[in-house]
């Protein structure tokens, strides 16, 4: 069996998820009969201390349906420039809403800085004067951040942007993927975090290990919303409670394990920081992310090649960076086996 850090997107669901799915209880969900989905969406709510909350496909169909639903076409959506919605889902929000990305520059913690998120809102006041920008919609941010190696964007940080979104009357969106990694490395609850921002995106499928589905909170007007947009996104799905009892058991049983994730990963650090010209980017490790830099593009991608063949899998981050991810497939043996992989491959 390969040993495979590529991403926590690979766990496969528990025994107690499988439990869970065979014998949930179900009805149609479109006509909100579906008694399993309801109870998940009123879980999430209660953890986030939202009004509401929408079961969704994936992460990436949470993020769409929240940005659709906080902007009419042709209004920017503020975000990092460094942030999964901006790389890696498609231009979706472009593609299919007509909105506008504007992106900013990301600081090497995941933080967007004030003055940039400041220069890049074109308040609608401004833009109905002058009849050139596209007035701003919303601004999302990203909790732990993926590309900057799974780091911990702070509540206090939430709060200065939140004021600043405040000034502007404009909403903040959270792609909270991983804000659960967050929640347990701080030990701090998701409230701190998402008292601070209109709506979160949550996922199942990653570090909670369920098979399927992402959780969007907010308020009940935002929700009603992001259901409709959900549905004319295609979202719209019947019997689900069979997707969703795994996610009640992801929320009830998988989030205080993260930690053990977050100690494994700095294993892997404390191996890789071993291999001579090659360097931890960023040098810290939160969560459940470590992300390092090798000398040159063609060696990161031998080396992740090298891996491989040795049943080693490891993202290749592009720009000579590479990316190990823990999870729940992830024991300390395997951490340990990985590091002495990585050193005798390496050598
Ligand atoms: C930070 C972040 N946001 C959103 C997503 C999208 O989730 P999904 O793969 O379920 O569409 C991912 C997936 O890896 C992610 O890392």
């Amino acid at each position: 069996m390969p040993v495979d850090l590529r991403s926590d997107t690979v766990t496969l669901p528990t025994q107690a998820m499988r439990d869970a799915m065979a014998t949930a209880e179900l009805g149609d969900d479109v006509f909100g009969e579906d008694p399993t989905a309801t109870r998940l969406e009123r879980l999430a709510a209660e953890m986030t201390g939202k009004d509401a909350a929408v079961f969704v496909t994936s992460g990436t169909m949470g993020n769409l349906a929240s940005l659709l639903a906080h902007c009419d076409r042709g209004r920017e959506v503020i975000l990092g420039d460094e942030s999964h919605i901006y790389h890696y889902e498609n231009g979706s929000a472009s593609a299919l809403g007509g909105l506008v990305f504007h992106p900013v520059r990301t600081s090497a913690d995941g933080t967007l800085p004030f003055d940039a998120i400041r220069t890049a809102i074109h308040s609608p006041a401004h833009h109905y004067h002058f009849y050139h920008h596209a007035p701003a919609g919303v601004i999302c941010l990203e909790n732990t951040h993926n590309r900057c190696g799974g780091r911990v964007l702070s509540p206090e940080y939430f709060a200065d942007v939140a004021a600043i979104a405040r000034e502007h009357g404009l909403p903040i969106h959270l792609d909270g993927a991983r804000l659960f990694n967050a929640a347990v490395a701080a030990g701090r609850p998701l409230t701190d975090w998402t008292q601070h921002v209109s709506s979160v995106q949550l996922c199942l499928s990653k570090g909670l290990s369920a098979p399927v589905g992402s959780l969007i909170c907010g308020s009940a007007a935002f929700v009603d919303r992001a259901r409709w947009m959900r549905k004319i996104l295609g979202g719209g799905m019947r019997q689900v409670g069979v997707i969703a009892a795994p996610g009640i058991v992801a929320l009830r049983d998988m989030v205080t394990r993260l930690a053990e994730d977050h100690r494994h990963a700095r294993i892997l650090a404390d191996g890789i920081k071993t291999l001579k010209g090659v360097v931890l980017d960023p040098p810290e490790v939160d969560t459940n992310i470590v992300v390092f830099r090798m000398p040159s593009v063609a060696k990161a991608e031998a080396f992740a090649e090298a891996l491989a063949d040795k049943g080693l899998l490891i993202s290749d981050f592009g720009g000579g960076r590479l990316r190990v991810v823990t999870h729940y497939g992830i024991s300390e043996t395997d951490c340990r086996q990985a590091v002495a992989t990585m050193q005798s491959v390496w050598a």
